[in-house]
């Protein structure tokens, strides 16, 4: 089952289904973000509960008004020290207006407090100016460089 989300976020619906295939045919979203293979937006939705009761993934939509803007989402979870990598994205309409720094603040939060994890991280390419000003500006922790990527970490 999955948990109650972080606070301004929620799960994914199937009626999402139109918003998260648009989403994932924005050029930017597969640059930098690309969408899982082999894998149709109302099949995606429809296997959350599995991916998570697997501890694969745990996927957040980011609401405006009842509209799919973003989504954040956790990954690669291990133990020892508990980690997981967190990834996001914006929907075009919605960038550059904060939506990304609290949605990401709300769940990093959530992640220390409820998961128990005590470290959230992350990898941005090194020429995804977007990304890399976004974990700067809310104070991720820049540990380094590695294959073209940038690793942050909360
Ligand atoms: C990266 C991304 C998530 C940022 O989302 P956003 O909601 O626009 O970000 P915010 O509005 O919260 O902005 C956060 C900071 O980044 C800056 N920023 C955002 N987009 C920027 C851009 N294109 N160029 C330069 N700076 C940018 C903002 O000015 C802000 O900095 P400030 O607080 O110093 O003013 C969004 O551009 C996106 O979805 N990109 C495609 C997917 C992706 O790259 N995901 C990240 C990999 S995990």
């Amino acid at each position: 089952m999955l948990p109650d989300p972080p606070d301004g976020l929620r799960h994914w619906r199937l009626a999402d289904a139109p918003a998260l295939s648009a989403a994932w045919a924005d050029p930017t979203i597969r640059l930098w973000n690309p969408p899982p293979a082999d894998a149709d937006a109302p099949s995606w939705i429809m296997r959350c509960d599995e991916r998570w009761s697997l501890r694969l993934s745990l996927d957040f939509v980011i609401d405006v008004d009842g509209e799919v803007a973003g989504e954040v989402g956790l990954r690669n979870f291990t133990d020892d020290p508990a980690r997981a990598e967190l990834g996001v994205w914006i929907a075009p309409d919605h960038r550059q207006d904060g939506l990304a720094s609290r949605s990401v603040d709300s769940a990093t939060d959530w992640a220390h407090d409820e998961l128990d994890l005590a470290q959230v991280w992350c990898r941005t390419a090194t020429g995804n100016e977007a990304a890399g000003a976004l974990f700067r500006s809310i104070g991720w922790q820049r540990l380094g460089e590695s294959d073209g990527r940038v690793i942050w970490a909360c």
